[in-house]
């Protein structure tokens, strides 16, 4: 058998779309190998799950940006992931845009998640713009990175309704559940083609 892809995982946050990819693994569902989880953020609490794994973390230089890592920051990632044999960049709550040293070095190799149903609702709190829209549904997608935003080729996506007297954090818990079942799914299908 050929071996494991093997995956960096890139997050700002809590890290629950990380730990449905492990478990996915660990339960034999998803054939690939968390290698590096990687955040920007020196205490997002993906980095004490990733330890809880027993997977090795690393914490990206800071940036003068607040949205994007510095130019040399961003070589010094591509660095990073070379030396750990990386094939794959998987973005979990990354809440930096991806900039063209990373692009260049995964050309087709980054996957992000994204909640909402991909055109619709590009940017941050897509679950706040689909409740102000008043849709009766929303959802995730996994897609290709690209050089714009939320706007890569649309690997998978999973519907969810929205509810009467959902609030922001109703219909964002129910996306997440959405999510938590697409990601591992979504990027099966991208490690068989
Ligand atoms: C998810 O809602 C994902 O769609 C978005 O950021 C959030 C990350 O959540 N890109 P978590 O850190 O995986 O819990």
């Amino acid at each position: 058998m050929s071996a494991l892809p093997r995956l960096a995982v890139l997050g700002s946050g809590k890290g629950s779309n990380f730990v449905a990819l492990q478990e996915a693994i660990l339960a034999g569902k998803l054939r690939a190998q968390i290698v590096l989880v990687a955040s920007d953020m020196a205490d997002a609490v993906i980095l004490s799950r990733a330890l809880g794994f027993g997977l090795p973390t690393a914490t990206l230089p800071p940036s003068p940006f607040r949205t994007k890592l510095s130019p040399e920051g961003e070589i010094a990632l591509v660095e990073l992931l070379k030396e750990n044999d990386i094939e794959w960049v998987v973005l979990a709550g990354y809440m930096r845009v991806v900039k063209e040293p990373l692009l260049k070095a995964f050309p087709q190799r980054i996957i992000n998640i994204h909640p909402s149903l991909l055109p619709a609702f590009k940017g941050l709190k897509a679950w706040e713009q689909a409740l102000a829209a008043g849709v009766a549904e929303t959802g995730c997608t996994v897609h290709y990175v690209n050089q714009d935003i939320d706007a890569g080729e649309i690997i998978g996506q999973q519907r969810v309704p929205v509810l009467p007297g959902d609030t922001a954090e109703s219909l964002h818990a129910r996306i997440q559940v959405a999510e938590h079942e697409l990601y591992p799914a979504a990027l099966a299908k991208v490690l068989s083609r």
